[in-house]
């Protein structure tokens, strides 16, 4: 066996894309400090509410040449594994608080409805079985049964669609014209910001969470952010720009290159779709069409722009369940290592090391967004060997 072979960092040597991009730094504050705040009151009253950990990774960080690897976990998140569950449940609240009293609109007859690749539309189910209305929850070709299951554990009707992520997207949109149903997308387009705002708010707990761990020592200088439709990496920008100001992290988006909508959408220099002709092992970031508000956040704070190819996901999920000498072992599933990969990706190669300023005094915050969200297809890619 060669030494290469034996270095569980060496899978991050395969080629990665890197664009640069310099913050505009201008964009209106599309998710306001308030909007924030409220979602943050919201959610820490609700039942077992805790912060998630944020591990420090001292072994991954001496290997890279780096001086710290903070690893926030979202897989324990109000025990639906990901971190998903703060912002469609979150939304599916707001929107009951709206219509209470209302008498032929009370909770009981409204009925909540998204497309989801899986976490989404779990955290739908979850908020409409915990604060009472229906649900049903449109899946498309490829979302594994494990996943499927999980959502219908919620009581919600899920409904497969053929096609891909964007076509369920359609199919929920239609059924909500044709019912009169409410759509809690993840993701916002002309004429609905509303409700992906206030999804965003919720993921905004994360930030609120690493901002307070943090306290007075000195921000991370950089972020690897996983990117689907853009909403999660786009409201911790939102988030730590409010809190750190020009003193906030570098953010370098990391998509999968077979769906990589934002990646194309910086090289275009304007939002850009995207066909996904090839689900990537990384479900929960196979979304071809940006969302609107967060491509506005990521335009005006986003400092790089990556895309990592299919290979590395197994080494990369591998690293964080067998780390590194003396580091935590964490279960981290195929979208939550995205940041990861880009990350040692990018310490392997010196153009982009240059290009970000990553060196021996960077301090690189990443998050595990979800934990092992579907079982059977976590330990397949763990006993894969290389
Ligand atoms: C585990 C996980 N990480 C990251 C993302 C990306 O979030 P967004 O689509 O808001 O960019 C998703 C989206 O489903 C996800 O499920």
């Amino acid at each position: 066996m060669s030494l290469a072979a034996d270095d569980p960092l060496a899978p991050f040597e395969a080629a990665v894309n890197y664009h640069d991009w310099t913050p505009s730094n201008d964009g209106a504050q599309v998710i306001s400090a308030d909007m924030f705040a409220a979602a943050r009151t919201s959610i820490a009253d609700w039942p077992n509410y805790a912060p998630t950990p944020l591990y420090q990774l001292p072994a991954l960080a001496r290997r890279t040449g780096i001086a710290e690897v903070m690893f926030k976990d979202e897989g324990p998140r109000f025990g639906l594994k990901s971190f998903k569950a703060l912002g469609g449940a979150y939304a599916v609240q707001a929107l009951l608080a709206e219509h209470r009293g209302e008498a032929e609109t009370g909770a009981e007859n409204i009925t909540v409805t998204c497309a989801t690749d899986g976490n989404h539309g779990r955290s739908v189910a979850w908020g409409a079985q915990t604060f009472g209305c229906a649900c049903v929850i449109f899946i498309h070709a490829e979302v594994s049964e494990g996943r499927a299951r999980a959502i219908e554990a919620y009581g919600a009707r899920v409904v497969r669609v053929d096609g891909n992520y964007d076509d369920s997207v359609h199919a929920a949109a239609s059924a909500a014209e044709e019912n009169g149903w409410y759509v809690i997308s993840d993701t916002s387009y002309e004429g609905y910001m509303e409700v992906p705002k206030r999804v965003m708010a919720g993921y905004g707990v994360i930030a609120a969470e690493i901002i307070a761990e943090i306290g007075d020592a000195p921000p991370p200088t950089h972020t690897f952010l996983q990117g689907g439709v853009g909403g999660f990496a786009g409201a911790m920008a939102e988030a730590f720009h409010q809190h750190w100001g020009d003193g906030a992290p570098r953010m370098i988006m990391v998509e999968p290159e077979l769906a990589a909508c934002l990646y194309r959408s910086a090289e275009a220099g304007r939002m850009t779709e995207i066909p996904v002709d090839e689900e990537t092992l990384m479900a929960g970031l196979s979304c071809g069409v940006p969302s609107v508000v967060a491509w506005d956040i990521l335009a005006a704070r986003a400092g790089g722009f990556m895309t990592i190819p299919e290979s590395m996901v197994a080494p990369a999920m591998q690293l964080m369940a067998n780390p590194l000498d003396g580091d935590p072992s964490i279960e981290a599933g195929e979208s939550a290592i995205a940041g990861l990969a880009g990350f040692v990706a990018g310490t392997r190669k010196t153009e982009i090391k240059q290009a970000i300023d990553l060196g021996a005094e960077s301090r690189v915050l990443l998050i595990g967004t979800e934990g092992a969200t579907d079982p059977d297809v976590y330990a397949a890619l763990l006993a894969q060997s290389g």
